[in-house]
């Protein structure tokens, strides 16, 4: 009746930026992502208790994401109320996204406590169910979400690179991606063309990545990241979600790249950079961004696997 799941966040390199179905959450576009080591939420779920609960960071949560924890347990068939505890063990709790490594550790957590057997394009169905990105998380390693669930297209050591979290701001952002998102796909006028662009850019990036093409798969992440921005910068009202700092790091990286480094870009829907680049340049590229005015850690992750269940009772 209690298990605990560890799962880790995850950065897309495709992103996926538009839903087909509000409720299901289900992406207009196919995208790729890479799990990482370093960003990781531990979910215990405790089958029945009085009444739901759920503490992140061992504060007692918003309604509205106990609500989604709720309905993650739903769609496993789970009625029993449940005690939930979900902590990140993110180096600083810097407004990183963890909902991706949270809802999959939770439908982990939770189909573990109810003594389900489920496999992982199913679990990944549920997590998809709290949050859309949580669906590639479940798999991990390099993984492709086109639908109801992601999987895995190859493990973490297939490329070996390192992914520099530039955190660029403290606290959350303003406008989560959910309404994000929605706001994008009803006003900007150049929604359509983001989406077709994901369409081209996943089989591109999918054959970049089974060639090992690390340079041409960071270029082409930089160029989807920046097109995402572009669509939800064309919202009505317009969505900003950079600060002076990512813009710096933007820079750093193209000053990298003249003198022959080997370093490409990708932001979510935040202020926070991920630089893309091999292992042997990670350092140099460290502490580039460290000098960057504004940025106030660099954490760098390696690509990670899926989720797992480490206690079952
Ligand atoms: O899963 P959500 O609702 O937090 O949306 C994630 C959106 C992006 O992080 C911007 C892109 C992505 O593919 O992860």
């Amino acid at each position: 009746m209690k298990a605990t799941a560890i799962a880790h966040a995850n950065i897309a390199l495709v992103k996926y930026w538009g839903k087909r179905d509000d409720d299901l959450l289900l992406p207009q576009a196919p995208s790729l992502s890479v799990a990482l080591d370093r960003l990781i939420t531990t979910t215990t779920v405790e089958l029945g208790a009085a009444q739901d609960s759920l503490l992140l960071d061992g504060r007692p949560a918003e309604r509205g994401e106990l609500l989604r924890a709720r309905a993650v347990l739903d769609a496993a068939g789970i009625r029993e109320r449940a005690r939930i505890e979900s902590r990140n063990d993110f180096p600083t709790g810097a407004g990183l996204a963890s909902s991706a490594s949270g809802f999959a550790a939770l439908a982990a957590a939770a189909v573990a406590a109810a003594g389900q057997e489920r496999s992982l394009g199913e679990l990944s169905a549920l997590a998809r169910l709290g949050s859309g990105s949580a669906a590639r998380s479940v798999p991990g390693g390099w993984a492709v979400w086109r639908d109801r669930e992601a999987e895995q297209v190859a493990p973490p050591e297939h490329l070996p690179a390192r992914l520099l979290v530039a955190v660029c701001a403290q606290g959350p952002k303003e406008v989560g991606s959910r309404e994000g998102m929605k706001r994008t796909r009803d006003t900007s006028p150049y929604h359509a063309a983001w989406i077709e662009q994901c369409r081209r850019d996943l089989p591109e990036a999918l054959r970049l990545l089974r060639e090992r093409d690390l340079a041409g798969l960071g270029a082409l992440a930089e160029r989807n990241a920046l097109r995402m921005h572009a669509d939800a910068l064309a919202a009505d009202p317009p969505l900003v979600y950079w600060e002076p700092a990512t813009l710096g790091c933007l820079r750093a990286l193209q000053r990298l790249r003249s003198d022959g480094v080997g370093a490409w870009a990708t932001i979510d829907a935040g202020p926070h950079l991920v630089a893309i680049c091999a292992p042997s340049d990670a350092d140099r590229v460290a502490r580039a961004l460290r000098l960057v005015a504004g940025v106030r850690e660099v954490i760098a992750c390696a690509p990670a696997g899926g989720v797992r269940v480490v206690e079952a009772s």
